[in-house]
């Protein structure tokens, strides 16, 4: 698959991260220091200005530039680009104090104090003319620089803020969108408690009860964020039209949608900050952090992404963090890569000396020099990445979906009940995607309302709200042969959380060809078992145990492939099968173990020829992934145990493209090691 490169005309992967040199303006020698230590790390790019409005406009209107021209200057004599933020993530505390409509409400209508990051008000006109102002002294003045390559707008765009600015913006959305109070009423039924608006200017979103609400809420504020991007993205367009925009997305972070915000960009970035070590196993980390990274690669298909952020060692804000242990700072960058980013950035270069981040990891610690383990692995990836550039233009071509929706985990986490602890859609979604990813089979994870054409085999973990078309066009997939596996709690809500009539799974019924009559909500300590039908085409294990949720399922035109051992709905169909059209569409009752998932999906991986990156097996923890870039097709092959492995490679016979040696019949792993193939 052609993918363009996230930045135009890009040679190398981009390698570097944030450099706060305002930082450090009072000290010279360590500015001359930082570009050396650079060029021994092999960094190429480094991203700059974040945060750095202080130091650019440090009273209304009085801009200071000089210090970033230096900057600018020296980084590209020596030889790296620059990643240009927009300094709009943290206001100055004379902006926040001369016009107090840019700092946030809070949802009782108190005005916060200045302090911290991350919230400004995306409604204030004074905020927005600041931010375009500023943003266009910055364009106008390095239009023409040959360092800058990229703009970074802002940083982690994020929360709420509900002053009356948003709140009268709210509402005038809410005019446009249900047009007259009758339907918005209706759409967020809101007769129930007595909750009926009687016109706009009631509406206020203290009220948690009123699902709809909150969805629009959110929604709105999605939009909110993108218009807000849009003034951002103007004077940066006119002044440098040839350069591409981004903001880092902060995971599966849910306060907007981020599908629809990544419609504002040119390229998509996140900030990768797995919990290494912590005592959890380090594969299913892995595991939890190629799903994210496929979540971005999937946001435009047809533009690599970037790892914007990650630690070269710790964090400081979990609650515990350990340092990386050796190998994973290249084994985590190599994994970015391997899953379509065309950079590893970190945050950050120079740890800084006070203030809340003095702790975070970094390239360049409190110590100054180049001689710590972090900084020589740092170093070591650099220079191997110097390698991989090959890959650039490569993307990952992928016959399974599994359906990720932003408004699908709102309406979740927002309902009250069936069940109202343990809900984990984000973690149902990842236990469906394990299988695939210890296999080596490249999974798209991508929105409902995406393309569905070209897959075979989709998969829709606890598909809760159904948007418009989608049971259409889950239809139309199938008819045309592909295998669609739909789970409990799929089906039940439209796009306003409104329950559809007529039974669930709702417009899904006839294509699973069942009936969910009710739902049995377990116990933490009570378990269901399910039992295999004699010969089902699944070669399920014997008996495996569900817990959580089990549907009680009516057949309506499917068979069942297994069936529930226990309970008065002892014998009812835990798993179900429905051959239609040219393809087959199952339907998982219940939420089963580990072993059982396993199996279903080896059987459907086999059942379908699902192509592997390496053929047979891998080891536990193993995963191999493909890139095909013009230039070959890469197959990234990681081992996420701390202990070595022997990767077995049938009779194909490879080169190392890191090492530039051969292999054949087997691939020697250490424990965090990875190794890039490419077929000979
Ligand atoms: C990110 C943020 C950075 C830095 C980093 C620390 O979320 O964008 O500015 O704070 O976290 O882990």
């Amino acid at each position: 698959m052609k993918v363009q490169p996230a930045t135009p005309g890009a040679k190398r992967l981009l390698y570097g991260g944030d450099y706060n040199p305002e930082q450090w303006l009072h000290a010279p020698d360590i500015l001359q220091e930082d570009l050396r230590l650079m060029k021994l790390a092999h960094i190429n790019v480094v991203t700059v200005g974040v945060f750095a409005w202080a130091s650019l406009e440090p009273q209304q209107d009085h801009f200071t530039f000089d210090w970033l021209d230096r900057v600018l200057d020296g980084l590209e004599k020596n030889g790296q680009k620059v990643i240009l933020a927009t300094p709009s993530g943290a206001k100055p505390n004379w902006l926040a104090l001369k016009y107090p409509e840019v700092r946030r409400c809070t949802a009782d209508g108190t005005r916060e104090p200045q302090q911290g990051r991350h919230n400004h008000c995306m409604t204030s006109p004074v905020y927005r003319s600041r931010v375009a102002l500023i943003n266009a002294k910055l364009a106008e003045r390095y239009a023409r620089h040959p360092a800058l390559i990229l703009w970074h707008i802002s940083n982690e765009f994020g929360g709420y803020c509900y002053c009356p600015l948003c709140m009268a913006a709210f509402r005038q959305w809410l005019e446009a969108r249900y047009q007259s109070v009758e339907n918005m009423n209706q759409a967020f039924w809101s007769k129930f408690w007595s909750h009926a608006f009687g016109s706009f200017d009631e509406v206020t979103v203290i009220d948690k009860s009123i699902h709809g609400l909150e969805l629009a809420w959110k929604r709105f504020m999605t939009e909110q964020v993108m218009s807000f991007i849009e003034v951002e993205k103007a004077p940066l367009k006119k002044f440098t039209p040839h350069l591409p925009v981004t903001t880092n997305f902060m995971g599966l972070y849910d306060a907007y949608d981020y599908p629809q915000m990544a419609q504002t960009l040119d390229v998509v970035s996140w900030d990768s900050y797995p919990h290494w070590h912590d005592g959890a196993c380090e594969w299913r980390t892995a595991c939890q952090t190629a799903f994210t990274h496929d979540i971005y690669r999937c946001m435009k298909p047809d533009r690599a992404w970037l790892l914007m952020e990650s630690t070269p060692s710790n964090t400081n804000w979990a609650p515990i963090s350990r340092p990386k242990r050796p190998g994973v700072l290249r084994l985590s960058g190599l994994q970015a890569i391997a899953h379509g980013s065309d950079s590893v950035l970190y945050f950050q270069f120079r740890k800084s000396r006070g203030s809340y981040e003095k702790f975070h990891g970094a390239v360049v610690d409190h110590v100054g020099h180049e001689h710590t383990r972090v900084f020589k692995e740092a170093a070591a990836l650099g220079a191997e990445l110097g390698e991989l550039g090959v890959v650039l233009g490569g993307g990952t071509s992928s016959q399974v979906a599994l359906l990720y929706d932003w408004p699908n985990a709102w309406a979740i986490a927002q309902a009250a009940g069936p069940r109202n602890m343990d809900k984990d859609y984000a973690a149902t979604c990842l236990a469906h995607y394990e299988p695939f990813w210890l296999s080596g089979i490249a999974v798209d994870v991508i929105e409902s309302t995406r393309d569905f054409s070209g897959y075979k085999l989709m998969v829709a973990p606890m598909l809760y709200m159904l948007r418009p078309g989608v049971a259409e066009r889950m239809q139309a997939f199938v008819a045309a042969g592909g295998t669609l596996v739909v789970t409990y709690m799929s089906g039940i809500a439209d796009e306003n959380d409104l329950c559809f009539l007529g039974g669930w799974p709702g417009p899904l019924k006839d294509l699973l060809g069942i009936w969910v009559q009710e739902q049995d909500i377990l116990g933490d300590h009570q378990k269901q078992s399910v039992v295999p039908v004699v010969g089902n085409p699944l070669a399920l294990p014997a008996v495996s145990q569900a817990r959580q949720y089990c549907d009680v399922v009516e057949l309506q035109g499917a068979e069942a492939l297994a069936l529930y051992g226990a309970d008065f709905y002892a014998g009812k169909p835990a798993v179900t099968r429905r051959r239609t059209g040219k393809g087959t569409a199952y339907y998982v009752a219940s939420r089963n173990d580990d072993a059982f998932t396993l199996a279903l999906y080896s059987h459907l991986i086999k059942d379908l020829a699902l192509p592997r990156a390496i053929p047979g097996e891998l080891p536990p923890g193993v995963t191999a992934q493909r890139r095909s870039a013009e230039s070959g097709e890469f197959i990234f092959v990681m081992n996420f145990n701390e202990v070595a492995v022997e990767v077995p490679l049938a009779t194909a016979q490879y080169r190392n493209v890191l090492t530039n040696r051969r292999v054949k019949g087997a691939l020697p792993l250490a424990g965090f090691d990875a190794a890039v193939l490419q077929a000979v």
